[in-house]
């Protein structure tokens, strides 16, 4: 995408907390695009493409001046800015009030008492003397700030909420971004309307024409290559293509072999018949097998599966010669460096294999339309480009797919095993409506054989485990509590019907310590 194609926006700049993305997220639903930068990498800003300024928490200390690398001048620029937690003390600071250790630290819920009418908090405590608000901090303001007015403060800290509406500055020491701040949303509303004047200019249906217009400019009469794996984003960015630029778009669908029982019928009929668009379908699933025989090591599964899927993927794009371009469904938390912020780097768990592959050699020019997007508007967006409500809630499902749902070696029939007691536990979750409420949810085979009794015979056969979890982006997940008696049906219905499995098992691990898939 261009970026002079943008509109006007809300700049968060982030100081490594956990809650930036949610910052960015509460201020598109209110309908303004907003952009999240590095505070170590904005050293310039043009005021004239803000609507103001957002300063996102963070683990640093405002009074270790010499580990912030932050150009300061920023705060100085004539556009509102509303800090907080971290930037609620980098505002006082940088005014002349004083930031220390506080004797009791805040984490979680608080009480801010008001004192003051104010412009940021217009309707916030309506009748009410008190919010609970969310709170994590262990540094607060204890002198405010020439010009600024105290508007609200807890038992511990005098100055919780500031503002100076002079020079349109106000900071926040909790955090509105999250639910369980009372009314919070009100809060950035009134930052975001009242005082910045934003105007609205975020909507699926403007991000729908402007991501279809700038695909057309960057692709021009040129060929264009997508690897489609009938997930939510690649789907997505395939029907946004086809929208753009027809039959320029060329797909390429490879069948591992470890999908999800018929997945390759239903991705074949979406968008090859049902959407006409140029679909390659490559069965490519004894190769798969063969390369996988006997490997029982994860990472060693991982990489075979990641290697053999851009080795099949170059070999069909080079025969379609004249390609200019690759999709990507690069997301926007995909482009978001957080973590770097305090300097940590977040340590190899598992080697991700994302299906849009990158055949550097070929020296393709990337194509990104989703990547200033969030995951529900990527389904949004899915929902605007008529594609069906099937594919845009689908859970989540790896690159590696199957193979890494089954510890151990993989073969035949186990897949056989593993995708027939998948597709009972979605059906029945799609049955008794529980799908949706839960963010991903799959069937695993043990490698490891029980004794049970059925029909008064010994059996000796694999136990299948079932995962559910809840999650916000998959960082971080909780077991889903089932109501009474689901689990058993499942397990019945997949015993009775599948021979292989005589035992069912419900994974109640959380991640961390946990992850989500088994390997
Ligand atoms: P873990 O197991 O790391 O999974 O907790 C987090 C999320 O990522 C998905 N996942 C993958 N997705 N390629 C993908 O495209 C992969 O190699 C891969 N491995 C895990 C997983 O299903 C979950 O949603």
């Amino acid at each position: 995408m261009k970026k002079n194609n943008r509109a006007k926006k809300i700049l968060i700049i982030d100081f490594g907390s956990q809650y930036t993305q949610l910052i960015a997220r509460r201020v598109r639903e209110l309908g303004v695009f907003s952009e999240i930068s590095n505070h170590k990498q904005v050293k310039k800003v043009n005021a004239e493409e803000l609507f103001g300024i957002i300063l996102s928490g963070g683990p640093l200390n405002v009074y270790e001046d010499k580990k912030i690398n932050f150009n300061k001048k920023i705060l100085n620029l004539k556009v509102p800015i509303l800090g907080l937690c971290f930037g609620h003390q980098l505002i006082s600071r940088h005014y002349g009030g004083k930031v220390i250790t506080a004797k009791n630290r805040e984490f979680g819920l608080a009480t801010i008492k008001k004192k003051l009418n104010s412009k940021l908090t217009k309707k916030f405590f309506d009748n009410h003397k008190h919010r609970n608000v969310w709170m994590s901090h262990a540094d607060h303001v204890t002198k405010l700030p020439k010009g600024f007015k105290g508007v609200a403060s807890t038992k511990g800290s005098k100055f919780t909420i500031i503002e100076n509406d002079a020079i349109k500055r106000y900071g926040v020491q909790f955090h509105p971004e999250v639910t369980h701040t009372e009314k919070g949303i009100l809060l950035l509303k009134n930052f975001i309307f009242d005082i910045c004047k934003s105007k609205k200019n975020w909507s699926t249906d403007h991000q729908k024409k402007t991501l279809i217009k700038d695909v057309q400019n960057q692709v021009g009469d040129k060929k264009i290559i997508c690897a489609l794996s009938g997930g939510v984003d690649s789907s997505v960015v395939a029907q946004l293509l086809n929208k753009a630029v027809g039959k320029q778009l060329h797909c390429i669908f490879v069948n591992t072999g470890l999908l999800r029982l018929h997945e390759e019928k239903q991705v074949v009929n979406t968008f090859k018949k049902k959407l006409k668009m140029n679909l390659i379908y490559v069965n490519a699933a004894d190769e798969f097998l063969k390369k996988l025989k006997n490997i029982t090591e994860p990472e060693k599964k991982r990489k075979i599966i990641g290697n053999l899927f851009i080795k099949i993927f170059e070999h069909y794009a080079k025969k379609l010669k004249n390609v200019k371009f690759l999709a990507q469904g690069t997301l926007y938390p995909d482009l978001i460096e957080s973590k770097s912020v305090t300097g940590s780097q977040t340590s190899k768990i598992k080697s991700h294999h994302n299906v849009g592959g990158l055949p550097k050699k070929m020296k393709l020019e990337l194509c990104e339309p989703l990547r200033l997007l969030f995951k529900d508007e990527v389904r949004k967006l899915g929902i605007k480009l008529n594609l069906s409500k099937e594919i845009i809630s689908r859970h989540p499902f790896p690159g590696p797919g199957l193979a890494i749902r089954m510890p151990g070696k993989v073969s035949k029939d186990k897949i056989e095993i593993l995708k027939q007691a998948d597709n009972i536990f979605i059906s029945e979750l799609k049955k008794e409506k529980l799908y949706d409420k839960i963010w991903q949810a799959y069937a695993a085979l043990l490698p490891v054989k029980t004794v049970g009794v059925m029909g008064d015979n010994r059996t000796y056969e694999y136990i299948c485990l079932l995962r559910a979890i809840t999650s916000q982006d998959g960082m971080t997940a909780d077991f889903f509590d089932f109501p009474k008696n689901f689990i058993q049906n499942v397990s019945n219905k997949i015993i009775n019907n599948i021979r292989g499995i005589n035992r069912v098992v419900y994974d109640v691990t959380s991640k961390p310590p946990s992850t989500i898939e088994l390997e």
